[in-house]
């Protein structure tokens, strides 16, 4: 009896000893096992008289039964531990900022961009690109532009040699076309144009938008009404415009085309220099000599042309005071565009 108390006390202080589910099965293998001490006293039994067999026999189950538990308790003990200890290991910080995905947007100059030609394409409207390297017949002469015509000087023109050039205007997307299909024409010429012109509102390569329409008794009546159907779209449904007298070689009569300013809505203010209004573009009537020269008879059609500068347009409807900004790729600037 004393010898049972004493291997199970034994038991117990090894099993309590244990710090590790490597090491448990050990243990097991040193009281439990096949050769193991408790086990070993069943093997003994044949030497006990058998009389006291069966009692004997059941001391042993019995012990080995609450050394068994006790292994049980500890191996449940081992394993919480070591769970716990995983979950600590692997534990993420929830509260900490994700990495966010940078996504790129579109260029605040596209933007406007799409904005005009959707504006357009709603209103008939097709897209025709013409060349950024032209010849000075479509640049100037067949705009009514002849060699030594003072209107020349109204751009600084980058000449590649005397007859081809970077083109400073949208405008030979009107002869290209005239030339190329018979009214009624309707199309839009958007692009990057030239001129050597640098400072916070002029940079020496810009975009424009050209616009054409020919057709039968078109008038600048149709001109007002298209424009002031485009100002609404881009800049909002209060927008006015004002048509200014002004010459183009190319258009007779022209205009040029004031907003009411989108920032003080036409009260005046730093944006409009106190007068309420702000010039987005140039436009007229396609002159009859233009129209010959494509090869389009003027008594029979009529035209109106408009060309607007993308960078102007942007600038106002965004409020930036340096076109420079534009070009410089400063994501800061960039992303301002382009919340979700
Ligand atoms: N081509 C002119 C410019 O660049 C704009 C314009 C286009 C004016 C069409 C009238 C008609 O300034």
């Amino acid at each position: 009896m004393e010898k049972f108390e004493e291997l199970k006390l034994k038991a117990k202080a090894e099993i309590e000893k244990i710090a590790s589910m490597k090491t448990i099965n050990d243990v097991k293998a040193k009281f439990i096992g096949k050769n193991g001490e408790i086990t070993a006293l069943l093997r003994g039994m044949k030497d006990i008289p058998a009389e006291m067999r069966a009692a004997f026999g059941k001391r042993v189950n019995d012990l080995k039964e609450e050394v068994s538990a006790f292994f049980a308790k500890k191996e449940t003990e081992l394993k919480a531990a070591e769970s716990a200890d995983k979950f600590k290991k692997e534990a993420v910080d929830i509260t900490l900022p994700a990495k966010t995905l940078q996504v790129g947007g579109l260029h605040p100059l596209n933007i406007v961009k799409n904005k005009i030609i959707d504006a357009f394409t709603g209103m008939g409207f097709e897209i025709f690109e013409g060349p950024e390297i032209d010849t000075d017949y479509y640049c100037f002469q067949a705009l009514n532009i002849p060699k030594d015509h003072p209107a020349r000087d109204m751009q600084d023109t980058f000449y590649i040699n005397d007859n081809v050039l970077l083109r400073p205007h949208t405008s030979p997307g009107q002869v290209r076309t005239m030339e190329n299909k018979k009214p009624p024409i309707k199309i839009l010429s958007p692009g990057r144009v030239y001129r050597a012109d640098d400072d916070a509102s002029h940079s020496p390569m810009f975009h424009q938008i050209e616009g054409l329409v020919v057709d039968k008794g078109v008038s600048l009546c149709d001109l007002k009404g298209l424009l002031d159907e485009f100002v609404k779209i881009i800049f909002d449904k209060d927008t006015k415009t004002r048509f200014r007298p002004s010459y183009f070689p190319f258009t007779e009569p022209s205009v040029e085309v004031d907003v009411t300013c989108c920032k003080c809505g036409g009260k005046g203010c730093n944006l409009c220099k106190g007068t309420g209004w702000i010039e987005i573009l140039g436009a007229g009537v396609v002159n009859k000599k233009v129209l010959e020269m494509s090869g389009i008879d003027s008594n029979v059609y009529s035209g109106l042309a408009f060309g607007l500068g993308i960078e102007r347009i942007t600038m106002i409807k965004y409020g930036i005071s340096d076109i420079r900004t534009l070009f410089e790729n400063n994501v800061a600037f960039l992303q301002q565009f382009n919340r979700r």
